[in-house]
Protein backbone atom coordinates (compact mmCIF):
# COMPACT_ATOMS: atom_id res chain seq x y z
CA UNK A 1 0.00 0.00 0.00
CA UNK A 2 1.10 3.86 -0.67
CA UNK A 3 2.47 5.67 2.32
CA UNK A 4 0.41 7.98 3.23
CA UNK A 5 2.06 11.00 4.90
CA UNK A 6 5.61 10.37 3.81
CA UNK A 7 6.58 13.51 4.19
CA UNK A 8 5.55 14.39 7.46
CA UNK A 9 6.32 11.36 9.03
CA UNK A 10 8.08 11.63 12.58
CA UNK A 11 11.50 13.00 12.30
CA UNK A 12 13.91 10.06 12.89
CA UNK A 13 15.64 12.18 15.50
CA UNK A 14 12.76 12.25 17.68
CA UNK A 15 13.14 16.16 17.89
CA UNK A 16 10.94 17.46 14.61
CA UNK A 17 12.73 20.32 14.86
CA UNK A 18 15.43 19.12 12.01
CA UNK A 19 13.08 16.98 10.20
CA UNK A 20 12.96 19.79 7.18
CA UNK A 21 16.48 21.04 7.29
CA UNK A 22 17.28 19.32 4.46
CA UNK A 23 13.75 19.16 2.36
CA UNK A 24 13.78 22.33 0.58
CA UNK A 25 13.94 21.49 -2.95
CA UNK A 26 11.93 18.60 -2.33
CA UNK A 27 8.88 19.02 -0.03
CA UNK A 28 6.60 20.99 -2.71
CA UNK A 29 6.57 18.09 -4.85
CA UNK A 30 6.67 15.08 -2.70
CA UNK A 31 3.17 17.04 -1.44
CA UNK A 32 2.07 16.67 -4.85
CA UNK A 33 3.10 12.94 -5.33
CA UNK A 34 0.75 11.87 -2.37
CA UNK A 35 -2.90 11.61 -3.12
CA UNK A 36 -3.66 12.11 0.18
CA UNK A 37 -1.42 14.88 1.18
CA UNK A 38 -2.65 16.56 -1.90
CA UNK A 39 -6.44 15.88 -1.15
CA UNK A 40 -6.06 17.51 2.12
CA UNK A 41 -4.27 20.06 0.60
CA UNK A 42 -6.64 20.96 -2.15
CA UNK A 43 -9.60 21.31 0.59
CA UNK A 44 -7.91 23.05 2.88
CA UNK A 45 -7.25 25.82 -0.24
CA UNK A 46 -10.64 25.90 -1.40
CA UNK A 47 -11.95 26.48 2.56
CA UNK A 48 -9.39 28.89 3.75
CA UNK A 49 -10.51 31.95 2.36
CA UNK A 50 -14.26 31.61 3.53
CA UNK A 51 -13.03 30.82 6.69
CA UNK A 52 -10.65 33.86 7.06
CA UNK A 53 -13.11 36.45 5.77
CA UNK A 54 -15.67 35.16 8.33
CA UNK A 55 -13.48 36.17 11.34
CA UNK A 56 -11.82 38.99 9.18
CA UNK A 57 -14.07 40.73 6.67
CA UNK A 58 -12.51 43.47 6.46
CA UNK A 59 -9.08 42.05 5.92
CA UNK A 60 -5.87 40.65 8.44
CA UNK A 61 -3.96 43.55 9.77
CA UNK A 62 -0.87 41.18 11.01
CA UNK A 63 -0.57 37.58 10.16
CA UNK A 64 2.22 35.73 11.13
CA UNK A 65 2.93 31.72 9.65
CA UNK A 66 4.52 29.94 12.08
CA UNK A 67 6.89 26.95 10.37
CA UNK A 68 5.73 28.23 7.19
CA UNK A 69 8.29 26.00 5.29
CA UNK A 70 8.12 26.38 1.69
CA UNK A 71 5.32 28.77 1.84
CA UNK A 72 2.60 27.12 0.50
CA UNK A 73 0.12 28.36 3.19
CA UNK A 74 2.01 31.93 3.69
CA UNK A 75 0.75 32.60 0.02
CA UNK A 76 -2.27 31.99 0.52
CA UNK A 77 -3.15 34.23 3.50
CA UNK A 78 -0.54 36.91 3.12
CA UNK A 79 -2.41 38.83 0.24
CA UNK A 80 -5.48 39.14 2.75
CA UNK A 81 -3.36 40.83 5.05
CA UNK A 82 -1.96 44.45 5.47
CA UNK A 83 1.51 43.15 6.71
CA UNK A 84 2.73 39.09 7.01
CA UNK A 85 5.59 37.85 8.86
CA UNK A 86 6.93 34.11 8.29
CA UNK A 87 9.13 32.28 10.22
CA UNK A 88 10.93 28.47 10.03
CA UNK A 89 13.92 26.76 11.07
CA UNK A 90 14.85 25.86 8.03
CA UNK A 91 16.71 28.17 5.88
CA UNK A 92 16.48 25.54 2.65
CA UNK A 93 12.67 25.39 3.21
CA UNK A 94 12.40 29.55 3.57
CA UNK A 95 14.40 29.96 0.30
CA UNK A 96 11.46 28.46 -1.52
CA UNK A 97 9.12 30.38 0.69
CA UNK A 98 10.75 33.52 -0.39
CA UNK A 99 10.41 33.27 -4.12
CA UNK A 100 6.61 32.97 -3.55
CA UNK A 101 6.22 36.07 -1.39
CA UNK A 102 7.77 39.04 -2.15
CA UNK A 103 6.11 41.15 0.40
CA UNK A 104 6.19 38.74 3.11
CA UNK A 105 8.91 39.01 5.79
CA UNK A 106 10.63 35.86 6.00
CA UNK A 107 12.84 35.05 9.25
CA UNK A 108 15.34 31.64 10.50
CA UNK A 109 14.43 31.19 13.80
CA UNK A 110 13.02 28.70 16.55
CA UNK A 111 10.42 30.66 18.38
CA UNK A 112 10.90 28.31 21.06
CA UNK A 113 13.75 29.04 22.12
CA UNK A 114 14.83 32.45 20.18
CA UNK A 115 12.79 35.34 22.62
CA UNK A 116 13.53 37.61 19.20
CA UNK A 117 10.74 40.58 19.49
CA UNK A 118 8.96 40.15 15.97
CA UNK A 119 5.73 42.12 16.93
CA UNK A 120 2.13 41.27 17.85
CA UNK A 121 -0.38 39.60 15.36
CA UNK A 122 -3.81 39.30 14.91
CA UNK A 123 -3.83 35.83 13.26
CA UNK A 124 -0.90 33.15 13.46
CA UNK A 125 -1.47 30.13 11.43
CA UNK A 126 0.52 26.77 11.60
CA UNK A 127 0.05 24.12 9.39
CA UNK A 128 1.27 20.07 9.16
CA UNK A 129 2.53 21.15 12.60
CA UNK A 130 0.99 19.65 15.42
CA UNK A 131 -0.08 16.37 14.10
CA UNK A 132 4.00 15.67 13.35
CA UNK A 133 5.49 17.58 16.35
CA UNK A 134 6.68 16.11 19.65
CA UNK A 135 5.21 17.14 22.74
CA UNK A 136 7.48 19.81 23.86
CA UNK A 137 7.58 21.05 20.20
CA UNK A 138 3.89 21.50 20.43
CA UNK A 139 4.30 22.93 23.74
CA UNK A 140 6.78 25.45 23.28
CA UNK A 141 5.58 26.27 19.87
CA UNK A 142 2.01 27.07 21.56
CA UNK A 143 3.72 29.56 24.05
CA UNK A 144 5.54 31.06 21.65
CA UNK A 145 2.94 31.79 19.17
CA UNK A 146 0.25 33.07 22.10
CA UNK A 147 2.59 35.34 22.89
CA UNK A 148 3.00 37.07 20.04
CA UNK A 149 -0.51 37.42 19.37
CA UNK A 150 -2.84 40.33 20.16
CA UNK A 151 -5.78 39.51 22.75
CA UNK A 152 -8.35 38.39 20.76
CA UNK A 153 -6.59 37.11 18.05
CA UNK A 154 -6.92 33.97 16.43
CA UNK A 155 -4.20 30.74 15.67
CA UNK A 156 -5.61 28.60 12.37
CA UNK A 157 -4.16 25.60 11.82
CA UNK A 158 -5.15 21.81 10.47
CA UNK A 159 -4.53 18.73 12.29
CA UNK A 160 -3.62 16.42 9.79
CA UNK A 161 -2.70 13.38 11.39
CA UNK A 162 -5.84 12.17 13.93
CA UNK A 163 -5.08 8.71 15.12
CA UNK A 164 -8.87 8.46 15.66
CA UNK A 165 -10.13 8.88 12.22
CA UNK A 166 -12.15 6.40 10.58
CA UNK A 167 -9.92 5.20 8.09
CA UNK A 168 -7.04 4.96 10.74
CA UNK A 169 -8.45 2.91 12.60
CA UNK A 170 -10.11 0.53 9.91
CA UNK A 171 -6.09 0.52 9.37
CA UNK A 172 -5.35 -0.76 12.72
CA UNK A 173 -7.63 -3.15 12.98
CA UNK A 174 -6.49 -4.54 9.75
CA UNK A 175 -3.00 -4.54 10.96
CA UNK A 176 -1.67 -1.38 8.94
CA UNK A 177 0.61 0.70 10.12
CA UNK A 178 0.32 3.77 8.36
CA UNK A 179 -0.78 5.59 11.39
CA UNK A 180 2.14 4.97 13.47
CA UNK A 181 3.23 8.16 15.34
CA UNK A 182 0.18 9.24 15.14
CA UNK A 183 -1.16 10.82 18.66
CA UNK A 184 -2.58 13.94 17.99
CA UNK A 185 -6.62 13.40 18.71
CA UNK A 186 -8.79 16.13 18.71
CA UNK A 187 -9.48 16.35 22.56
CA UNK A 188 -5.43 16.12 23.34
CA UNK A 189 -5.62 19.17 20.70
CA UNK A 190 -8.40 20.90 21.81
CA UNK A 191 -6.56 20.32 25.53
CA UNK A 192 -3.15 21.45 24.57
CA UNK A 193 -5.28 24.70 23.00
CA UNK A 194 -7.05 25.45 26.25
CA UNK A 195 -3.81 24.96 28.07
CA UNK A 196 -2.60 28.01 26.55
CA UNK A 197 -5.60 30.31 26.64
CA UNK A 198 -7.21 29.16 22.99
CA UNK A 199 -10.91 28.37 22.33
CA UNK A 200 -11.61 26.57 19.40
CA UNK A 201 -14.10 28.75 17.36
CA UNK A 202 -14.42 26.73 13.88
CA UNK A 203 -13.74 23.53 13.21
CA UNK A 204 -14.48 22.21 9.40
CA UNK A 205 -13.61 18.69 9.05
CA UNK A 206 -11.81 17.28 5.91
CA UNK A 207 -12.06 14.09 4.84
CA UNK A 208 -14.12 12.71 7.03
CA UNK A 209 -16.05 10.38 5.34
CA UNK A 210 -13.01 8.43 3.69
CA UNK A 211 -13.52 5.86 6.21
CA UNK A 212 -10.92 3.45 4.20
CA UNK A 213 -7.20 3.96 3.03
CA UNK A 214 -7.92 3.28 -0.70
CA UNK A 215 -10.68 5.76 -1.29
CA UNK A 216 -8.13 8.16 -0.11
CA UNK A 217 -5.52 7.22 -2.36
CA UNK A 218 -7.80 7.16 -5.32
CA UNK A 219 -9.84 10.53 -4.93
CA UNK A 220 -9.47 13.68 -7.11
CA UNK A 221 -10.39 16.35 -4.64
CA UNK A 222 -12.73 17.56 -7.30
CA UNK A 223 -14.75 14.52 -8.25
CA UNK A 224 -18.16 14.79 -7.63
CA UNK A 225 -18.27 12.17 -4.87
CA UNK A 226 -15.92 14.70 -2.93
CA UNK A 227 -17.78 17.46 -3.59
CA UNK A 228 -21.42 15.88 -2.45
CA UNK A 229 -19.57 14.06 0.75
CA UNK A 230 -17.51 16.74 1.79
CA UNK A 231 -20.68 19.39 1.93
CA UNK A 232 -22.67 16.07 3.56
CA UNK A 233 -19.89 15.60 5.86
CA UNK A 234 -18.89 19.26 6.68
CA UNK A 235 -20.57 19.66 10.54
CA UNK A 236 -17.84 20.04 13.04
CA UNK A 237 -19.49 17.00 14.58
CA UNK A 238 -17.40 14.90 12.17
CA UNK A 239 -14.62 16.30 13.39
CA UNK A 240 -13.38 13.74 15.91
CA UNK A 241 -13.13 11.16 13.31
CA UNK A 242 -11.52 13.47 10.33
CA UNK A 243 -8.34 12.67 8.76
CA UNK A 244 -7.64 16.37 8.50
CA UNK A 245 -9.35 19.27 10.11
CA UNK A 246 -9.09 23.41 9.67
CA UNK A 247 -9.25 24.57 13.18
CA UNK A 248 -9.78 28.42 14.06
CA UNK A 249 -8.97 29.20 18.09
CA UNK A 250 -9.34 32.53 19.84
CA UNK A 251 -6.99 33.63 22.51
CA UNK A 252 -8.81 34.30 25.71
C1 LIG B 1 5.59 19.75 7.30
S1 LIG B 1 6.38 21.29 7.25
C2 LIG B 1 4.99 22.36 7.04
C3 LIG B 1 5.30 23.57 6.25
C4 LIG B 1 4.09 24.45 5.93
N1 LIG B 1 3.52 25.02 7.13
C5 LIG B 1 3.05 23.66 5.16
O1 LIG B 1 1.94 23.47 5.66
O2 LIG B 1 3.34 23.24 4.03
C6 LIG B 1 6.83 21.60 8.94
C7 LIG B 1 7.79 22.77 9.09
O3 LIG B 1 8.01 23.00 10.48
C8 LIG B 1 9.31 23.55 10.59
N2 LIG B 1 9.69 23.57 12.00
C9 LIG B 1 9.90 22.52 12.81
N3 LIG B 1 10.20 22.95 14.05
C10 LIG B 1 10.16 24.32 14.00
C11 LIG B 1 10.36 25.34 14.97
N4 LIG B 1 10.68 25.06 16.24
N5 LIG B 1 10.24 26.62 14.58
C12 LIG B 1 9.93 26.94 13.30
N6 LIG B 1 9.73 26.00 12.35
C13 LIG B 1 9.84 24.71 12.70
C14 LIG B 1 10.13 22.65 9.69
O4 LIG B 1 11.37 23.20 9.35
C15 LIG B 1 9.17 22.53 8.49
O5 LIG B 1 9.43 23.48 7.51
Amino acid sequence: MPAIDTITSAAADDDYRSSHVASGDTYDARLADSPFDNYMAAWEQRLLPGLIRRFYPDGIDRYLDFACGTGRITQQIAPLAKHSTAVDISPGMLEQARAKCPDTRFLVADLTQDSIDIGQFDLASAFRFFGNAQDELREGALGAIVRRLAPGGHLLINSHRNPRAFYAVFEKMTGGTAMAGMDLTLPKLRGLLERHGLEIVALRPIGAWMYRTRIMLTTQPDAPRALRNEALFSSPLFGPIAPDALIVARKR
